[in-house]
């Protein structure tokens, strides 16, 4: 008997065909042939290439808790350091445009504009403020290089074909990518972050986050992420922004967590939907 196939396989599969569709060597109306013509790429598609997403909505969720960080340490530049954030678009926040219901935020020749409902509205103050943006830096087991036509495809042909408008926010994210891409360093975040956050810069807020990442590690992995903050926030000053499960009905609602060490407890500020198309400030 063959092995069980994986819990993602028809996930990989689903993107594989994607791929296909949107490279131009199937389409959507002859599944069948491009099953029969295609089998060996699929085989592989479902074999080697894992699911990966990058959600570029969840920044307009984030911006507030960046500029949150900014206000409470009255620091002026931040550097960036995002653990799990597969290609990185969520590492250029500052290149994206913003609407709240207090106003805009962010470049006005964007490429990418960034909306979403306000169940409770992000302070005005906050939107005011306008850090500056020195390292961006990103830890992954398997970071996917959108620089390269292979890695925006693979990005691509996760999000599902009806999804014209996550579609549509990934290649403008991309776009804005390009023009400058972050580092993203290959390895476990629970291995990296200790060296990352040793040659942090003095100029600067670190301010080191995580979204759908944490979750999925082990608790070891876990533990010694949480070590190396703890560490680095007591030596000086490091930001941190978590996205965890709020706890309160319905499900795939965050609660949004930001910690200032190393004079300040985390506290949540925000609840957002699990995709960034909501937001609840609560500070
Ligand atoms: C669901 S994706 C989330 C991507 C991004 N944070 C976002 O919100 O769009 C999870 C990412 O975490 C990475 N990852 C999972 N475990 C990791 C670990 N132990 N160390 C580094 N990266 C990890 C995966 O490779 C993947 O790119």
């Amino acid at each position: 008997m063959g092995a069980e196939p994986a819990w993602d396989a028809p996930l990989r599969l689903l993107g594989g065909l994607h791929a296909l569709v949107l490279s131009g060597r199937a389409s959507w109306g002859d599944i069948e042939g491009a099953l029969e013509e295609h089998a060996d790429f699929l085989s592989r598609a479902v074999a080697d290439r894992p699911v990966q997403t990058n959600e570029v909505q969840r920044c307009w969720v984030l911006l507030p808790c960046f500029l949150e960080l900014a206000r409470l340490s009255g620091h002026t530049r931040l550097d960036l350091v995002e653990l799990g954030p597969s290609a990185g678009l969520n590492l250029m926040w500052d290149r994206y445009r913003y609407v709240y219901e207090a106003g805009d935020w962010g470049p006005e020749d964007a490429a990418l504009t960034l909306r979403g409902r306000e169940r409770r509205p992000v302070p005005p103050e906050l939107l005011e403020l306008r850090p500056r943006i020195g390292r961006r830096v990103g830890i992954d087991l398997a970071p996917v290089d959108v620089t390269t036509d292979e890695g925006a495809l693979h990005l691509k042909s996760f999000i599902w074909g009806d999804q014209v408008h996550r579609l549509e926010l990934l290649d403008r994210a991309i776009q804005t990518l390009r023009e400058a891409p972050p580092q993203l360093i290959r390895g476990d975040i629970a291995d990296e972050l200790p060296r990352v956050l040793a040659n942090r810069s003095k100029a600067a807020l670190t301010v080191v986050w995580q979204t759908s990442v944490l979750g999925y590690v082990p608790d070891d992995s876990r533990r010694r992420v949480y070590e190396a903050l703890a560490e680095a926030g007591a030596e000086r000053p490091l930001g941190w922004i978590s996205a965890g499960s709020s706890r309160r009905p319905p499900e795939h609602e965050w609660a949004l967590k930001v910690r200032l060490w190393p004079a300040h407890e985390s506290s949540v500020v925000a609840h957002a939907d699990y995709h960034g198309a909501w937001l609840e400030w609560v500070e």
